[in-house]
């Protein structure tokens, strides 16, 4: 199948489960369970895993899987999907916006196809490599705003590991006095898929797992904006930190970010 009828596929059924969801949702019909401090899953983000890796192993069976809840653990040598089935599983469980179904495909190294369903606002965003991104079907593109002084940036807080909480706080301080705004929405695939359509400017946060941004990032890329990790380099899918932006200012926020937040200073 070729990539664009995959990433048309793959967000029909993205959409179909979440909207499943949000009814399940209303009905209150989901158990909360506690995985670490902090950590939390529902039997919907269960339930949400075991139907998407049903659903894309049929689509790719040679495909492994990277996939939060651990439902399929199998890594294959070319593909693998990168699921997480719940992105803002806190806000979910409090029901407060916004919360995604968040898929990437990795070819290799590279994320391929990227497709996040913003559940709780309808809003369907996917790209594919060399395809453009999209918002319910209507391309996006990220904004241009040309400095930090006139971005409004979000970002994510620690749940459990401070060990750069200081440098952080750093940062915010610096930004809150420079930039139009601090925003903490509690969805970081929702967090880059708002940049890729022009709503923030830049995103950063460490402590991130494949699955918060595999999805995400590709949207992001394929609507003009850019990727990295706090050091300026790429490892932003498996290096556990990343800074997006529209890339008009990427430069100028790495220059803020990078001295007080690569280094590990509690
Ligand atoms: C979390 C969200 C949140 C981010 C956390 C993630 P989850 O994912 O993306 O915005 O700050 O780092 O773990 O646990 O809700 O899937
Ligand atoms: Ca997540
Ligand atoms: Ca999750």
């Amino acid at each position: 199948m070729e990539l664009k009828e995959l990433c048309s596929t793959v967000a029909e059924m993205a959409r179909t489960l979440g909207r499943e969801l949000m009814q399940k949702r209303a009905e209150m019909a989901f158990d909360v369970m506690t995985k670490g401090r902090n950590d939390f899953v529902t039997t919907l983000d269960k339930y949400s895993e075991q139907t998407l890796v049903q659903k894309l192993s049929e689509l790719l069976p040679e495909a492994g899987f990277i996939a939060e809840e651990g439902t399929r653990t199998d890594r294959a040598d070319r593909y693998n999907w990168v699921v997480d089935p719940i992105d803002g599983t806190t806000n979910f469980i409090h029901g407060v916006p916004p919360f995604a179904i968040s898929i990437g495909l990795l070819d290799g190294d590279e994320i391929t196809l990227g497709v996040v369903y913003e559940m709780s606002r309808d809003e369907l965003f996917a790209a594919y490599k060399g395809g453009g991104a999209t918002l319910n079907g209507k391309p996006i593109h990220v904004s241009t705003r040309p400095t930090v002084a006139d971005a409004l940036i979000t970002m994510g807080f620690p749940y459990a590991n401070f060990s750069r909480a200081k440098g952080l706080l750093q940062a915010i301080d610096v930004l809150m006095r420079t930039c139009h705004g601090l925003r903490r929405l509690g969805s970081a695939a929702t967090d880059l898929c708002y940049i890729a359509c022009g709503r923030f400017d830049a995103y950063f946060e460490y402590d991130l797992k494949p699955y918060d941004v595999a999805g995400g990032s590709i949207i992001l890329t394929e609507a003009g904006g850019k990727v990295s990790d706090y050091r300026r380099g790429k490892d932003y899918i498996f290096g556990k930190e990343m800074l997006a932006s529209n890339g008009l200012i990427h430069s100028e926020l790495e220059d803020i970010i990078d001295p007080l937040l690569s280094i590990t200073n509690s």
